[in-house]
């Protein structure tokens, strides 16, 4: 019999959207989106304890704005946490520390990895066997995004977002991520969006993206990348167009918003190309730059680290 572990890690990644379509908004105020996600090599690393109530602590990567995260009850781990709990009958509660390495307020769905991290580990942590059905079901109704971080990989989302569908990609992609130091609010694009839009076309993804994503080539998928959010995002903030206009100065085979923003991404033929061009984005004044590979695994629990 082995026995329940006294702690738990777990890392979820960061997500792109190659495509985002946005409706009308919905009676709920939510819009309908038809989107492909796309998990990325930048992630964020979660530990779960048993403990007498619920607390969060915080770590992350330097370009990480920490203060904008609320440690709090309101924090999303602890309220994926106590949803789970709850979802069971449990009256259970735990420790969380996350180690942020995904941008708050970025675009790349930093919050909703940690919901799912959340999810994954606690889980494993309480020995509780979640159905895959009911974990995304859970996650649903934390964030649009959530579901997609327990998944993972490359997905339609549809719905709100929440709703996700794997699909084949054959492709070894790179992006260089372009980070902001302030950050862009989500509902203010959305907003901005419909006064500058309001009759969008019914959302559907281009036949084209998912061809792209079978066949594996950088520049046929350059050709099918797109996101409505970006005219707003970057008429609000011309700095980023003018980043944009940097990593395609400096090689890259695309630019292109990441989700609502602010990180710009550069899709690159292979790693050598991303690292030429996170190189010449750094070496024009970005100095907030990764070169990431994608697609690549949902939240997933992480070895135990070795006892020397
Ligand atoms: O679902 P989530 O909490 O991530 O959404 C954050 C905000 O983004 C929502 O409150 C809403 O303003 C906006 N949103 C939206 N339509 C979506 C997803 C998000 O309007 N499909």
């Amino acid at each position: 019999m082995t026995l329940p572990p006294d702690q738990v890690s777990v890392r979820a990644p960061a997500k792109i959207n190659l495509q985002l379509r946005v409706g009308a908004p919905r009676s709920d105020g939510f819009h309908p989106l038809a989107t492909v996600y796309q998990a990325v090599g930048l992630y964020d690393d979660l530990t779960v304890r048993e403990a007498a109530e619920w607390s969060v602590s915080l770590a992350g990567d330097e370009w990480v704005d920490l203060s904008a995260v609320p440690d709090t009850g309101e924090n999303i781990a602890i309220r994926a946490g106590r949803a789970l709990a709850a979802y069971h009958g449990l009256e259970r509660s735990a420790r969380i520390e996350i180690r942020k390495g995904i941008p708050v307020a970025g675009g790349m769905a930093g919050g909703s990895a940690d919901a799912a991290a959340a999810l994954v580990a606690l889980d494993r942590l309480w020995d509780l066997r979640t159905s895959d059905h009911d974990l995304l079901a859970l996650a649903a109704t934390l964030g649009s995004d959530v579901p997609f971080a327990l998944v993972g990989g490359t997905a339609v989302g549809s719905g709100r977002g929440e709703l996700v569908e794997p699909l084949t990609d054959h492709g070894e992609w790179w992006w260089v991520c372009r980070f902001s130091q302030e950050g862009l609010s989500t509902p203010k694009m959305y907003a901005d969006y419909d006064r500058d839009v309001p009759c969008p076309p019914e959302p559907v993804i281009e036949e084209a993206l998912l061809d792209a994503l079978a066949g594996g080539d950088a520049e046929d998928l350059a050709d099918a990348l797109g996101n409505d959010l970006q005219a707003v995002a970057f008429a609000r903030r011309p700095d980023l167009a003018a980043a944009a206009d940097d990593g395609l100065d400096a090689g890259a085979v695309a630019a292109l918003l990441s989700g609502s923003g602010p990180t710009v991404l550069f899709l690159c033929r292979n790693a050598d190309h991303a690292r030429t061009v996170a190189g010449e984005m750094i070496a024009r004044g970005h100095d907030r730059v990764a070169a990431v590979p994608a697609p690549v695994a949902g939240a997933h629990v992480l070895p135990k680290e070795p006892k020397l």
